[in-house]
């Protein structure tokens, strides 16, 4: 068992992250041009520290990963990822970066950003394999981003109808969104607030025969495809549906989506609706993960407020 601790780095810490910033960086294969990593001081640290905030992993008490941060534009971005080549292959990378997320998402940031380079193809699969996509490539440079998911809470039915309201918002023409929760957790109220939101023809209620409808919009705005897959078996296949319209034109809500469409697009919105029984009545959450490039130049932050 090795004993590995991450905590957030202050002032005080500069001399070990400058420690672990110079060893990792050292290790690496020449490059050109090359890193001004191993030009940091522990003065420009301390001043890294003290305007952005960053992290220090300890093994056994031993400094052993780092990461300085900088806020901006609503992403928080990580610079000097180091783990020290004594306390590699232990998890420490993967622990910050766990620590980086839960740290922008306290900040009420949208997402993580950083770095890379072409050079170092392990660290880019590190990044990938963490959900990170490639949002940019600048030879040497590659740039990486995740979006993070938002988590509110709907306490009543109006609630989570002025929350489709303000998804519809930042809605277009091609966008898949899927409701995930159990009977009752407020997937049609929500896809409500969405046709509302989006200006649609038409009441969004919960067909009882038919599997899809087709909502035009009353400008000349996206329709509202509501799909209601809760009675479908197996793999949803929205081809099969044979709607009267089309899927790149439109906003298209499955309810019930979770496992059943997700092959249908990269792109797409999971929302996942729970009600739990508390002492004080129910409550409801609803969490939107953005899962694909869509949403790299979208942020959620607006329904944060
Ligand atoms: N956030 C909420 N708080 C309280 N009641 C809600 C909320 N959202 C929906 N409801 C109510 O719960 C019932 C079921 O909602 P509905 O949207 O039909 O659920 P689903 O489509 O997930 O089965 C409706 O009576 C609706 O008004
Ligand atoms: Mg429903």
């Amino acid at each position: 068992m090795i004993d590995l601790h991450v905590v957030e780095a202050t002032a005080k810490d500069a001399a070990d992250v400058v420690d672990v910033i110079h060893a990792a960086f050292g290790a690496r294969p020449p490059m050109n041009p090359p890193s001004t990593a191993l030009q940091e001081t522990v003065a420009s640290v301390e001043q890294a520290v003290e305007s952005g905030g960053g992290l220090l992993a300890t093994v056994d008490g031993h400094a052993a990963g780092t990461m300085l941060f900088v806020e901006q534009d609503g992403w928080l971005h990580l610079r000097r990822v180091s783990v020290h080549p004594r306390h590699q292959h232990r998890g420490v990378a993967t622990a910050m970066v766990g620590c980086a997320e839960e740290v922008a998402e306290v900040r009420g940031l949208d997402g993580v950003r950083l770095i890379g380079r072409v050079e170092l193809p392990t660290t880019l699969a590190f990044w990938r394999r963490r959900g990170y996509l490639e949002a940019e490539r600048n030879e040497p440079d590659v740039h990486f981003a995740k979006r993070l998911p938002v988590e509110l809470a709907a306490p009543t039915a109006d609630d989570m109808r002025e929350l489709g309201v303000r998804l519809a918002g930042v809605l277009r023409a091609g966008d898949l969104v899927l409701l995930a929760g159990e009977l009752g957790a407020g997937k049609t109220t929500l896809t409500q607030g969405i046709g509302a939101g989006l200006g649609i023809r038409g009441d969004v209620t919960s067909p009882t025969f038919v599997i899809a409808r087709v909502h035009p919009s009353l400008d000349s705005g996206p329709a509202l495809v509501h799909v209601d897959a809760y009675r479908l078996g197996g793999v949803l296949e929205l081809d099969d549906l044979d709607l009267d319209a089309s899927l790149d034109e439109a906003v298209t809500v499955v309810e019930w989506g979770e496992g059943l469409a997700e092959g249908l697009a990269d792109d797409r919105l999971e929302v996942v609706l729970t009600r739990t029984v508390g002492a004080d009545g129910d409550e409801r959450w609803v969490r939107i993960v953005p899962v694909g490039r869509r949403w790299l130049d979208t942020p959620l932050r607006k329904f944060r407020s």
